[in-house]
Protein backbone atom coordinates (compact mmCIF):
# COMPACT_ATOMS: atom_id res chain seq x y z
CA UNK A 1 0.00 0.00 0.00
CA UNK A 2 1.51 3.22 -1.04
CA UNK A 3 0.60 4.95 2.12
CA UNK A 4 0.28 2.98 4.27
CA UNK A 5 3.13 5.08 6.96
CA UNK A 6 0.27 7.48 6.65
CA UNK A 7 -3.11 6.01 7.11
CA UNK A 8 -1.28 4.52 10.48
CA UNK A 9 -0.17 7.52 12.26
CA UNK A 10 -3.29 9.65 11.33
CA UNK A 11 -4.94 9.36 14.58
CA UNK A 12 -2.10 9.91 16.36
CA UNK A 13 -0.66 12.75 14.39
CA UNK A 14 -4.18 14.89 14.65
CA UNK A 15 -3.38 14.46 18.60
CA UNK A 16 0.28 14.80 18.72
CA UNK A 17 -0.35 18.14 17.04
CA UNK A 18 -3.17 19.73 19.11
CA UNK A 19 -1.18 18.51 22.02
CA UNK A 20 2.42 19.69 20.85
CA UNK A 21 4.27 22.70 21.99
CA UNK A 22 2.03 24.99 20.33
CA UNK A 23 -0.75 24.17 23.03
CA UNK A 24 -4.33 23.68 22.55
CA UNK A 25 -5.13 26.27 19.56
CA UNK A 26 -3.36 24.41 16.73
CA UNK A 27 -2.23 27.40 15.06
CA UNK A 28 -0.16 27.28 12.02
CA UNK A 29 3.77 28.34 12.37
CA UNK A 30 7.00 27.89 10.53
CA UNK A 31 8.97 26.28 13.58
CA UNK A 32 5.78 24.48 14.61
CA UNK A 33 7.38 20.86 14.75
CA UNK A 34 10.71 22.95 16.30
CA UNK A 35 11.62 21.05 19.94
CA UNK A 36 9.14 17.63 18.49
CA UNK A 37 10.93 17.06 15.18
CA UNK A 38 13.96 19.06 14.75
CA UNK A 39 15.35 16.73 11.31
CA UNK A 40 11.86 17.44 10.03
CA UNK A 41 13.40 19.98 7.52
CA UNK A 42 16.86 18.03 6.52
CA UNK A 43 14.76 14.94 5.87
CA UNK A 44 12.12 16.19 3.44
CA UNK A 45 15.29 18.15 1.56
CA UNK A 46 17.26 15.03 1.54
CA UNK A 47 14.31 12.72 -0.15
CA UNK A 48 12.92 15.46 -2.55
CA UNK A 49 16.49 16.53 -3.49
CA UNK A 50 17.10 12.25 -4.21
CA UNK A 51 14.27 12.12 -6.11
CA UNK A 52 14.86 14.78 -8.27
CA UNK A 53 18.52 13.72 -8.80
CA UNK A 54 17.17 10.59 -10.26
CA UNK A 55 13.87 12.56 -12.34
CA UNK A 56 14.22 16.25 -12.43
CA UNK A 57 10.74 16.15 -13.25
CA UNK A 58 9.55 15.00 -9.52
CA UNK A 59 9.71 18.73 -8.24
CA UNK A 60 6.69 19.84 -10.59
CA UNK A 61 4.86 16.25 -9.59
CA UNK A 62 5.18 17.39 -5.92
CA UNK A 63 4.11 20.47 -6.18
CA UNK A 64 1.04 19.43 -8.95
CA UNK A 65 -0.23 16.98 -5.60
CA UNK A 66 -0.02 19.90 -3.31
CA UNK A 67 -2.19 21.90 -4.97
CA UNK A 68 -4.39 19.05 -6.09
CA UNK A 69 -4.46 17.58 -2.25
CA UNK A 70 -5.36 21.67 -1.22
CA UNK A 71 -8.03 22.54 -3.65
CA UNK A 72 -10.52 19.49 -2.48
CA UNK A 73 -11.47 20.06 1.45
CA UNK A 74 -8.21 21.98 1.94
CA UNK A 75 -4.18 20.67 2.60
CA UNK A 76 -5.45 17.41 4.18
CA UNK A 77 -3.07 15.03 2.54
CA UNK A 78 -6.64 13.58 1.69
CA UNK A 79 -5.35 13.07 -1.70
CA UNK A 80 -2.77 9.96 -0.05
CA UNK A 81 -5.70 8.04 1.49
CA UNK A 82 -6.11 4.65 -0.49
CA UNK A 83 -9.81 3.10 -1.85
CA UNK A 84 -11.20 3.49 -5.51
CA UNK A 85 -13.92 5.74 -4.21
CA UNK A 86 -11.13 8.43 -2.43
CA UNK A 87 -9.61 11.76 -4.10
CA UNK A 88 -6.40 9.63 -5.34
CA UNK A 89 -9.14 8.13 -7.63
CA UNK A 90 -10.90 10.91 -9.38
CA UNK A 91 -10.08 11.71 -12.82
CA UNK A 92 -8.03 15.08 -12.45
CA UNK A 93 -5.21 12.58 -10.35
CA UNK A 94 -5.88 9.08 -11.62
CA UNK A 95 -2.31 8.32 -13.35
CA UNK A 96 -1.36 11.47 -13.47
CA UNK A 97 -0.42 12.88 -9.76
CA UNK A 98 2.67 11.18 -8.87
CA UNK A 99 5.30 11.63 -5.69
CA UNK A 100 2.99 9.36 -3.54
CA UNK A 101 6.17 7.02 -3.17
CA UNK A 102 8.43 10.21 -2.18
CA UNK A 103 5.53 11.41 0.38
CA UNK A 104 6.08 7.78 2.03
CA UNK A 105 9.89 7.62 1.98
CA UNK A 106 10.06 10.85 3.99
CA UNK A 107 7.33 9.70 6.20
CA UNK A 108 8.83 6.02 6.79
CA UNK A 109 11.84 7.99 7.86
CA UNK A 110 9.82 10.50 9.96
CA UNK A 111 8.51 7.50 11.85
CA UNK A 112 11.54 6.23 13.20
CA UNK A 113 13.02 9.34 14.34
CA UNK A 114 10.06 11.24 15.59
CA UNK A 115 7.32 8.89 15.56
CA UNK A 116 3.33 10.34 15.48
CA UNK A 117 4.52 13.64 15.11
CA UNK A 118 4.13 15.47 11.57
CA UNK A 119 1.13 15.00 9.77
CA UNK A 120 1.14 14.05 6.14
CA UNK A 121 -0.79 17.19 4.83
CA UNK A 122 2.64 19.25 6.14
CA UNK A 123 5.28 16.80 4.27
CA UNK A 124 2.95 17.48 0.84
CA UNK A 125 3.23 20.86 1.17
CA UNK A 126 7.05 20.98 2.73
CA UNK A 127 7.92 18.76 -0.61
CA UNK A 128 6.26 20.60 -2.56
CA UNK A 129 7.80 23.64 -1.60
CA UNK A 130 11.43 21.74 -1.79
CA UNK A 131 10.25 20.78 -5.49
CA UNK A 132 9.85 24.06 -6.13
CA UNK A 133 13.34 25.35 -5.04
CA UNK A 134 15.85 22.88 -6.29
CA UNK A 135 14.20 23.60 -9.77
CA UNK A 136 15.61 26.92 -9.44
CA UNK A 137 11.94 28.78 -8.34
CA UNK A 138 11.61 31.02 -5.15
CA UNK A 139 12.36 30.04 -1.47
CA UNK A 140 8.67 30.62 0.56
CA UNK A 141 8.73 29.97 4.26
CA UNK A 142 6.04 27.01 5.08
CA UNK A 143 3.78 27.38 7.79
CA UNK A 144 3.11 23.40 9.56
CA UNK A 145 0.81 22.56 11.60
CA UNK A 146 -1.76 20.76 9.01
CA UNK A 147 -4.06 18.41 10.18
CA UNK A 148 -4.76 15.29 8.41
CA UNK A 149 -8.09 14.83 6.85
CA UNK A 150 -9.68 11.20 7.63
CA UNK A 151 -12.11 11.21 4.18
CA UNK A 152 -11.52 11.89 0.92
CA UNK A 153 -13.63 13.52 -1.35
CA UNK A 154 -13.79 11.90 -4.42
CA UNK A 155 -16.73 14.50 -6.07
CA UNK A 156 -15.27 17.36 -5.05
CA UNK A 157 -12.19 16.19 -7.16
CA UNK A 158 -13.71 15.99 -10.15
CA UNK A 159 -15.44 18.96 -10.13
CA UNK A 160 -13.09 20.74 -8.12
CA UNK A 161 -9.75 20.63 -9.78
CA UNK A 162 -9.29 22.39 -13.05
CA UNK A 163 -9.06 20.76 -16.30
CA UNK A 164 -6.54 21.48 -18.96
CA UNK A 165 -9.20 21.30 -21.37
CA UNK A 166 -11.47 23.69 -19.99
CA UNK A 167 -12.12 27.36 -20.84
CA UNK A 168 -9.98 29.72 -18.99
CA UNK A 169 -12.97 32.01 -17.33
CA UNK A 170 -13.99 28.62 -15.49
CA UNK A 171 -10.50 27.76 -14.28
CA UNK A 172 -10.33 31.16 -13.19
CA UNK A 173 -13.87 31.05 -11.01
CA UNK A 174 -12.22 27.03 -9.48
CA UNK A 175 -9.21 28.77 -8.47
CA UNK A 176 -11.48 31.92 -6.68
CA UNK A 177 -13.52 29.25 -5.30
CA UNK A 178 -10.51 28.11 -3.07
CA UNK A 179 -9.47 31.36 -2.43
CA UNK A 180 -7.29 31.90 -5.25
CA UNK A 181 -6.63 34.48 -8.03
CA UNK A 182 -5.64 34.93 -11.60
CA UNK A 183 -2.23 35.31 -10.35
CA UNK A 184 -2.15 32.08 -8.65
CA UNK A 185 -3.70 30.34 -11.76
CA UNK A 186 -0.75 31.92 -13.73
CA UNK A 187 1.71 30.37 -11.26
CA UNK A 188 0.47 26.86 -10.81
CA UNK A 189 -0.04 26.47 -14.52
CA UNK A 190 2.91 28.29 -15.42
CA UNK A 191 5.45 27.00 -13.14
CA UNK A 192 4.04 23.54 -13.99
CA UNK A 193 4.81 24.14 -17.48
CA UNK A 194 8.19 25.46 -16.88
CA UNK A 195 9.30 22.50 -14.56
CA UNK A 196 8.35 19.49 -16.65
CA UNK A 197 10.97 21.14 -19.22
CA UNK A 198 13.47 22.08 -16.61
CA UNK A 199 17.28 20.81 -16.52
CA UNK A 200 18.91 20.63 -13.05
CA UNK A 201 19.15 24.10 -12.08
CA UNK A 202 22.54 25.47 -11.09
CA UNK A 203 21.46 24.93 -6.99
CA UNK A 204 21.62 21.17 -7.62
CA UNK A 205 25.08 20.65 -9.31
CA UNK A 206 26.66 22.76 -6.24
C1 LIG B 1 -16.62 17.86 -1.48
O1 LIG B 1 -16.08 18.88 -2.28
C2 LIG B 1 -17.09 19.77 -2.79
C3 LIG B 1 -16.43 20.70 -3.78
O2 LIG B 1 -15.22 21.22 -3.29
C4 LIG B 1 -17.75 20.50 -1.64
O3 LIG B 1 -18.73 21.38 -2.11
C5 LIG B 1 -18.36 19.50 -0.70
O4 LIG B 1 -18.87 20.14 0.44
C6 LIG B 1 -17.32 18.46 -0.27
N1 LIG B 1 -17.97 17.42 0.48
C7 LIG B 1 -17.55 17.07 1.71
C8 LIG B 1 -18.32 15.95 2.34
O5 LIG B 1 -16.65 17.60 2.28
C1 LIG C 1 -3.56 37.78 -6.09
O1 LIG C 1 -3.29 37.68 -4.71
C2 LIG C 1 -1.93 37.93 -4.38
C3 LIG C 1 -1.76 37.63 -2.90
O2 LIG C 1 -2.70 38.29 -2.14
C4 LIG C 1 -1.55 39.34 -4.77
O3 LIG C 1 -0.19 39.57 -4.48
C5 LIG C 1 -1.80 39.51 -6.25
O4 LIG C 1 -1.55 40.85 -6.62
C6 LIG C 1 -3.25 39.16 -6.60
N1 LIG C 1 -3.42 39.21 -8.05
C7 LIG C 1 -4.47 39.78 -8.64
C8 LIG C 1 -4.50 39.71 -10.14
O5 LIG C 1 -5.35 40.33 -8.02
Amino acid sequence: MENSYCRWVLVCSVLALCLGSRGARCQLAPNFYHNTCPQLYYIVQHHVFAAMRAEMRMGASLLRLHFHDCFVNGCDASILLDGTDGEKFAKPNLNSVRGYEVIDAIKADLESVCPEVVSCADIVALAASYGVLFSGGPYYNVLLGRKDGLVANQSGADNGLPSPFEPIDSIIQKFGAVGLNTTDVVVLSGTYVRFMGATLSSYMLK
